[in-house]
């Protein structure tokens, strides 16, 4: 169950939020938790109509759990505000709308890396008194991406981990480690393919993918007193794996410009041998009329450097916003989409990741989702990204400083270097 490669990254992530928030206290906004003034305590009891505002649903799971929302509930109905499906713009599109106090954002994804930055602007109503859900059934590494200075401020909805979807017809078995991985890239060659993709444009899956390597390496992003580890040779071996695969050509030359959609739409047209995404796309890849990998194509753990390597946790929560006109009706709304029922419904229809346990012992559901298993060790061994209300700052020093190596015009020596000074800076919140 729990293992220990959980557990550090964790401390570090907390006393990464205790270094970049001084005494652990809020960095403004006048919220916080359990707040017993200001827009916190507004509304706790009123009930209407709503809006939800989340990323582009991709696999069309909203729309029908809102269609039954509204049926059950024509007093109180649900409004989808569907945003793009760049994790950037979703999270600027919150951000612009929470400073302006918009009240129609009254529930909204959080994806689980802004928990903190919006908690600790006093954007999100603390999950407590009446406003508290249950947690105990959640995977524990799922609940810690929904708090903050030990209060929970965003519901764990659905999880991310990260998979190697393999072309099974093409290799005689999927790759346990990054080198035998890179070892069958003739593969590719023979089969006039690119042989692995990951999420290499600049924005927050180019975090994700950089963390993945160095992690996987040995290698850390901060340590446990939450300053930056970048200058070692292990983070030094995990970014020169990506680098050197741009080099010799097994990560195609177009990889730099993959989001999570362009790197899904390459393996689904037979482009791609290896493919690091997330769980979304084993649906999509199986069912889409358009897919040429239907029925060839099977999900391994991310390969690593003895075993498994490590995946970036992922994921998306629910918050609702502190300013809005209806709190009861989105603390229900919440519970509905977390319950039991809707998680089972966004894994059948959108192979989505649940944050409840239970699911992936279910046997029916593994008859239908057989990755379910490798998705659950892959969860919790998962690292979190670190934690902080500078987050979008220390991401920017992550991404720029490794795209700029993936494209050749830095070392990996001084990305690193200048990895590490643009996170220090960025931590210091300036
Ligand atoms: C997925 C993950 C999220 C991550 C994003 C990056 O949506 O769930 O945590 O930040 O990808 O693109």
């Amino acid at each position: 169950m729990l293992n220990n490669k959980r557990f550090a990254p964790i401390a570090a992530v907390a006393a990464l939020t205790m270094a970049l928030t001084g005494c652990g206290g809020s960095t403004g906004g006048g919220g916080g938790a359990g707040s017993d003034e200001g827009p916190a305590a507004e509304n706790l009891d009123a009930r209407g109509p709503i809006t939800y505002v989340r990323g582009k649903d991709n696999s069309d799971v909203v729309r029908p759990l809102i269609k039954k929302w509204n049926e059950a509930h024509p007093d109180q109905k649900v409004t989808f505000k569907e945003q793009s499906d760049t994790a950037d713009q979703q999270h600027d599109d919150l951000v612009q709308n929470l400073q302006a106090k918009n009240a129609d954002y009254d529930i909204m994804e959080v994806d689980v890396v802004w928990t903190a930055e919006f908690a600790a602007k006093g954007w999100l109503q603390p999950l407590e008194g009446d406003m508290a859900i249950e947690t105990e059934d959640m995977l524990d590494a799922t609940v810690e991406t929904g708090m903050y200075n030990d209060v929970l401020y965003t519901a764990p909805q659905r999880s991310d981990g990260g998979l190697l979807y393999y072309r099974k017809d093409l290799v005689p078995k999927a790759p346990g480690t990054w080198d035998e991985m890179m070892g069958m890239c003739d593969i590719a060659e023979e089969n006039d393919m690119g042989c692995y993709a990951g999420q290499f444009a600049q924005y927050e899956g180019l975090t994700v993918n950089v963390a993945e390597a160095i992690n996987t390496a040995g290698g850390t992003i901060i340590d446990e007193e939450g300053n930056p580890t970048l200058e070692t040779p292990e983070a030094k071996a995990g970014l020169g794996n990506l680098v050197e695969g741009f080099e010799s050509g097994n990560i195609p030359e177009q990889a730099i410009t993959f989001q999570e959609e362009e790197s899904r739409q390459a393996f689904q047209s037979g482009n791609l041998l290896f493919l690091r995404n997330w769980p979304y796309v084993y649906n999509l890849a199986k069912t889409e009329a358009s897919s040429k990998v239907q029925g060839k194509f099977g999900v391994a753990p991310l390969p690593g450097k003895d075993g498994p390597g490590a995946s970036s946790l992922g994921g998306h929560n629910l918050g609702i916003s502190v300013y809005s006109d209806h709190k009861a009706t989105a603390h229900d709304f919440m519970e509905y989409m977390i319950s039991a029922e809707s998680q089972t419904f966004r894994a059948t229809q959108g192979s989505q990741a649940p944050t409840l346990a239970a699911l992936y012992d279910d046997p029916e559901l593994i008859k239908q989702l057989p990755y379910l298993p490798v998705l659950k060790t892959s969860i919790e061994n998962a690292v979190p990204r670190p934690v902080t209300p500078f987050y979008p700052g220390v991401s920017k020093a992550i991404q720029e400083n490794s795209y700029a190596a993936l494209q050749g015009e830095k070392s990996v020596d001084q990305a690193l270097a200048d990895m590490q000074q643009a996170i220090k800076s960025a931590a210091a919140g300036s």
